[in-house]
């Protein structure tokens, strides 16, 4: 099934000019990108963005760290793409983040972990919807 998936390289990896690495592996991997753009979030819409997470006790440190400094998103479209772009990036934790997955080799801890990816259509949906209109997916 065709499916779009929200992908965010976050601001540690932008940062470090790794987003035309992670671009090229995205299209390497036959994703077709839907819509993307440069965002740098205020704590309040990183708050928002995460806020299946505001229970965690690393809720404050996350929204800081995806508010302090600029991030890409991007909308993914391939078959199977949520999947697909969760194994391309590897666990959330880069120690047990399998070789060749882009957290393996770019993320740099646990919280500054390079990408973000939706986990199910209901939150890609969500996710989606909340940097960009249906306008600007094409
Ligand atoms: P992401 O896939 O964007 O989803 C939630 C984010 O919270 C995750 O990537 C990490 O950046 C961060 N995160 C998850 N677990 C932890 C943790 N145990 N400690 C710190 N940050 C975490």
């Amino acid at each position: 099934m065709i499916e779009r998936t929200l992908a965010i390289i976050k601001p540690d990896a932008v940062e470090r000019r790794l987003t035309g690495t992670i671009i090229a592996r995205i299209e390497a991997e036959g994703f077709q990108i839907r819509a993307m753009k440069r965002v740098h979030l205020s704590k309040a819409q990183a708050e928002g963005f995460y806020a299946v997470h505001r229970e965690r006790p690393f809720f404050a440190s996350l929204t800081a760290f995806m508010s302090s400094g600029p991030a890409i998103v991007v909308v993914l479209e391939s078959a199977d793409a949520i999947r697909k772009w969760r194994a391309l990036m590897g666990a959330t934790d880069p120690a047990k983040a399998d070789p060749g997955t882009l957290r393996k080799e770019f993320a740099q801890s646990i919280e500054r972990n390079a990408t973000h990816g939706s986990d199910a259509p209901d939150t890609a949906a969500y996710e989606i919807g909340y940097f960009f209109s249906g306008t600007e997916l094409i």
